[in-house]
């Protein structure tokens, strides 16, 4: 085999108060990266439909750093042809970088018959993302070839738990973010009440899917003292309308990722009342790309035709 073609789903991290340690799979939307190896000992990247900028330039993608990484390390000298075919916007908090470079070394070890395990395809798909946002956060990477709600429970060594979530409605309002990353801003300097409701939530979200209660999990994922903060300032509106999802009966609502996208899960009756909500608050902002109606999914990174 020479030529593999994968497609990965769109991931929403952090979920809530999970900073850099949940995420979870949506159904839709998701982007492809199709893999060929050649003899040219080099790393070559084309990005289909690029209506984005996305770098070409290997050390630049999170494709191409997470593949030269694992050149690196494990002596390969083949040479990689990606094409990556985006239907995610990027820069929105929906995981597309986390799902190049997680479909990227998902086919490499198959095309290679590399034999790695799932916390060791995460690794290095997990590398790729310094090329992004500058920090190689496992949570996106980790949902995008797992699938389902995953937890890190380790970063060193990388250890990621899968839990499967039951099929639940999501609606996501997809806006760029207006800076590339807002890490920088983020601190964990937030005192001991903040701390402890914010741990206090972790482990509720945890215990909701264990016991299959997503009400509990949307009231749970609905606080979070280190990220929302930051990223909820950057979204004109956000508090607000936030404020209207929950009052509309949404089971929960936060910002996705790295933001600036904001997710809530809902009840099937509720899905289109709450994308109309959503849309109609966001759609004057100008990085406003579009509302998805999708779920939650337990599949992750697979192969296509
Ligand atoms: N955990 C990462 C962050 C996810 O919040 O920056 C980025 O999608």
């Amino acid at each position: 085999m020479k030529s593999v073609k994968i497609q990965a789903p769109a991931t929403s991290a952090n979920v809530g108060p999970g900073y850099d340690i949940f995420a979870l799979a949506l159904k839709e939307p998701f982007d492809q990266v199709e893999l060929t190896l050649n003899d040219s000992g080099t790393i070559s990247i084309e990005i289909i439909n690029d209506i984005q900028n996305i770098p070409t330039n290997p050390q630049d993608n999170t494709a191409g750093l997470a593949a030269m990484e694992l050149f690196r390390l494990k002596k390969i000298n083949h040479g990689l042809k990606i094409r990556i075919l985006k239907f995610m916007c990027s820069g929105g908090g929906m995981g597309t970088t986390g799902a190049s470079a997680a479909a990227t070394i998902y086919g490499l070890n198959k095309l290679l018959n590399l034999q790695l395990a799932p916390n060791e395809m995460i690794d290095f798909a997990r590398k790729g993302e310094v090329a992004s946002g500058g920090s190689p956060h496992a949570d996106n990477v980790a949902a995008a070839i797992l699938g389902g709600f995953v937890l890190v429970k380790s970063y060193n060594p990388i250890d990621v738990l899968k839990l499967e979530l039951p099929e639940t409605p999501v609606v996501l309002a997809a806006i760029r973010k207006s800076q590339r990353t807002t890490r920088g801003f983020i601190t964990y300097e937030i005192g001991q009440e903040k701390l402890k409701e914010q741990m206090a939530r972790c482990s509720r979200v945890i215990h909701a899917i264990h016991i299959g209660d997503m009400e509990e999990f949307g009231s749970a994922i609905s606080v979070d003292y280190i990220h929302e903060p930051v990223r909820g300032a950057a979204i004109p509106g956000y508090w607000g309308t936030k404020k209207k999802v929950l009052a509309a009966g949404a089971y929960g609502c936060t910002i996705s990722g790295g933001g600036s996208s904001v997710i809530a899960f809902c009840s099937t009756e509720k899905q289109d009342e709450i994308a109309e909500l959503m849309e109609k608050d966001f759609s004057s902002n100008p990085n406003y790309s579009k509302t998805y109606k999708t779920f939650t999914s337990n599949k992750g990174v697979q192969i296509i035709d």
